[in-house]
C-alpha cells in the first residue's frame, strides 16, 4: 500500500472505524476517507455506489454495521438481519464495481456454529453448522458476506480479508448497559454507580471467560491483514480474562473494589472458544497493549466524554 494512495474506512466514526482511521493517518497514510452515516447511508444501494463512483477508493476498510452486544442482537433479530445484508451487500458491490486493488472486511465470532465442531476454532470451521441461536441472523448477515467475498473474488478475480473479530473494546463504543459489549457496558455501570455512590450489579458469577482486544491492536493487526493476508482471518490477544478479572481490574482502576455484587441469579452467558490464531501469528502480530492499559485509556476517555 502507497502512503498516497486513497483508503476508505466505513464505519469511520465507530470504536472500529475510528480507531483505524487514526491509525492509518498515524502510519504516515495521507489519503484516508472516513465515511459516517451522515455521509452516506449504507443501506441504500443507489447512495453506496454514487459515494464510491464519487471517491474512487483503491483499498476499503469495511468497519460499517449495526453492532450490539449479545441482548441487543437477541431483541431485534430482524434489524440486525436486514441493515448488515445491506450494507455488506452494497458495500462489496461497490468495491468491487470501482475496481479496489483489496477490501478487508469486519466479521465475527459469532459466525463460528454452536456447538463449536472442534477447538481451537479455525477459519474454515465457519460453515460446519448452525451459529448460537441467540446471534444467529446477525452470524448469518456476517456469514452472507464471506459466501459474497468468496463469489466475487471468483467471479471478478476481487482480493478481500475477513477479520473474524474477538471481543473488542476501547474509546467511541457504545457505553449501553443493555444492549452494549460487556467491556462499555461494565464501564458505563461503574461509571454511574460511582457517581451516585452506589453499588455496581454483575450478571453471574463472572466465570465465563472471553479472549478481549484493545481497539488499537485492532487497528494495528487491521491493517497487518490488509497488507499481508487473504480470506478469513482470526483475530485475539491469545489471552483470555474471565469477567471477573476484568470487573476486578475496572473496580481498582475506579476505586470501587467493595461496590461490586455479583447477581448469581442472572445467566453467564457463553462459554469462551479458543479461535486458532496462526495465521496472525505468522505475520508477527503481537498486541502492544495489556488489557489493563486498554481498561484506562478506555475509563478515562469515558469520563471524559460521557454526556447525561
Ligand atoms: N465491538 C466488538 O466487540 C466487535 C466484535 C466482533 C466484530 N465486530 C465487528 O466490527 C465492526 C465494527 O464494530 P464496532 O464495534 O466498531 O461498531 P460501532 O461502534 O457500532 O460502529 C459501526 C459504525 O457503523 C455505522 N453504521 C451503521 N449503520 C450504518 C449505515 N446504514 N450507513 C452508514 N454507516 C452505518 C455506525 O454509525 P451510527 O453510530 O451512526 O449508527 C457506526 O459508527 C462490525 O462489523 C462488527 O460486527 C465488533
Amino acid at each position: 500500500m502507497k502512503l498516497n494512495e486513497k483508503i476508505l474506512v466505513t464505519g469511520a466514526r465507530g470504536l472500529v472505524g475510528s480507531a483505524l482511521v487514526e491509525h492509518l493517518k498515524a502510519e504516515g497514510f495521507t489519503n484516508v476517507l472516513a465515511l459516517g452515516r451522515q455521509d452516506c447511508d449504507l443501506t441504500d444501494s443507489a447512495s453506496t455506489r454514487a459515494y464510491f463512483e464519487k471517491h474512487q477508493p483503491t483499498y476499503v476498510f469495511h468497519a460499517a454495521a449495526r453492532v450490539y452486544g449479545i441482548m441487543g442482537n437477541m431483541k431485534n433479530k430482524a434489524l440486525s438481519f436486514y441493515d448488515n445484508v445491506m450494507i455488506n451487500t452494497n458495500v462489496v458491490d461497490a468495491a468491487q464495481k470501482v475496481g479496489v486493488k483489496k477490501i478487508t472486511v469486519m466479521g465475527t465470532g459469532a459466525v463460528y456454529p454452536y456447538p463449536s465442531p472442534g477447538l481451537p476454532l479455525k477459519e474454515d470451521m465457519i460453515f460446519m453448522g448452525e451459529p448460537h441461536a441467540a446471534e444467529n441472523s446477525y452470524a448469518h448477515a456476517k456469514r452472507a458476506m464471506l459466501a459474497m467475498l468468496r463469489a466475487y473474488e471468483e467471479s471478478y478475480g476481487m482480493e478481500w480479508a475477513y477479520v473474524v473479530s474477538c471481543n473488542l473494546f476501547g474509546p467511541r463504543d457504545k457505553f449501553d448497559t443493555e444492549f452494549g459489549h460487556v467491556v462499555p457496558s461494565l464501564i458505563k455501570k461503574f461509571f454511574d454507580a460511582k457517581r451516585r455512590g452506589e453499588k455496581v450489579v454483575v450478571w453471574g458469577n463472572g466465570s465465563a471467560k472471553r479472549d478481549f482486544m484493545y481497539v488499537k491492536d485492532t487497528a494495528r493487526v487491521g491493517l497487518a491483514i490488509m497488507q499481508n493476508i487473504s480470506g478469513p482471518a482470526n483475530i485475539g490477544s491469545g489471552t483470555v480474562y474471565s469477567i471477573r478479572d476484568i470487573v476486578d481490574m475496572i473496580a481498582d482502576i475506579t476505586d470501587m473494589q467493595d461496590h461490586v455484587v455479583w447477581d448469581e441469579t442472572k445467566p453467564n452467558g457463553q462459554d469462551y472458544r479458543a479461535y486458532d490464531l496462526s495465521k496472525i501469528d505468522s505475520i508477527g502480530f503481537n498486541c502492544q497493549h495489556t488489557i489493563r492499559q486498554g481498561l484506562e485509556e478506555t475509563w478515562a476517555w469515558y469520563a471524559e466524554n460521557a454526556q447525561d
